[in-house]
C-alpha cells in the first residue's frame, strides 16, 4: 500500500485554504465595487463640513441608498439617519437615568439632554415633513438647531471639571451626521 507524504497533505491543506481566501477576497471586492456613485459624489462635495470617510459609512450604513438616484433621496435618507441616531440616544439616555450609581450632578445634565433630545425629536419629524414637501428653507433652519443641540448637550457636561461626559460619542455622531444632512439640504436649497 502506498503511504501519501505528509508533505502531500499539508499541501493540499495549504492549496485549499489559499483558494478560499481567494474565494474571499473575490467576494469583498464583489462587495466593495456596490457602492452607489451618487453617494460618493455627494460625499466629496460635502467634504467641507463632513469628513469624507464618515459621510460615505454613514449614508452605505442605510439599506436604502444602495439604489438612490437623486440627491433628494439621499437628503432623506440622510434626516431618517439623524432622526434614527435621537431616538436611540434619547433611549439610551433614559436608560442611563435608571441607573441608581449616576450621581446628582450627572443626572441633572441627563435631564437636560433627555429635554434637548426629545425637542429635537419633535424637530425632526417636522424636518421630514418640511423635507417632502420640499420646504428646504425650514428643514434648513430646524436642521441647524439639531446640530446646535448635539452641542448644548456635550456641553452640559464639560462645564464640570474633570467629568466625563458618557454621551460624547453619541453627541459626536449626532453633531457629525446632522451636519451631513443639513449640508445636503443647502445642496437642493441653492
Ligand atoms: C448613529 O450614527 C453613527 C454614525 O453614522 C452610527 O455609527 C450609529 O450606528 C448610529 N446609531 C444609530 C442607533 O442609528
Amino acid at each position: 500500500m502506498m503511504k501519501l507524504k505528509p508533505s502531500f497533505f499539508f499541501f493540499f491543506f495549504f492549496f485549499t485554504l489559499l483558494a478560499s481566501l481567494i474565494a474571499a477576497t473575490e467576494n469583498d471586492l464583489e462587495e466593495e465595487t456596490a457602492t452607489n456613485p451618487l453617494i460618493q459624489e455627494t460625499c466629496r462635495k460635502a467634504n467641507l463640513n463632513v469628513q469624507y470617510g464618515f459621510c460615505l459609512a454613514a449614508l452605505q450604513s442605510a439599506p436604502d441608498s444602495l439604489c438612490a438616484d437623486f440627491l433628494r433621496e439621499l437628503g432623506l435618507i440622510s434626516v431618517k439617519l439623524v432622526r434614527d441616531n435621537i431616538t436611540s440616544t434619547r433611549c439610551y439616555i433614559k436608560y442611563l437615568l435608571r441607573d441608581i450609581k449616576a450621581g446628582p450632578y450627572v443626572r441633572l445634565r441627563l435631564d437636560d439632554c433627555l429635554d434637548i433630545y426629545s425637542d429635537s425629536l419633535l424637530a425632526v419629524k417636522r424636518i421630514i415633513k418640511d423635507y417632502q414637501s420640499k420646504r428646504y428653507g425650514y428643514a434648513n433652519m430646524e436642521m441647524s438647531s439639531v446640530l446646535d443641540a448635539a452641542m448644548a448637550c456635550e456641553d452640559g457636561f464639560e462645564q464640570e471639571e474633570g467629568l466625563m461626559s458618557p454621551l460624547m460619542k453619541r453627541n459626536d455622531n449626532l453633531y457629525m451626521l446632522s451636519a451631513m444632512a443639513l449640508t445636503i439640504i443647502n445642496m437642493l436649497l441653492f
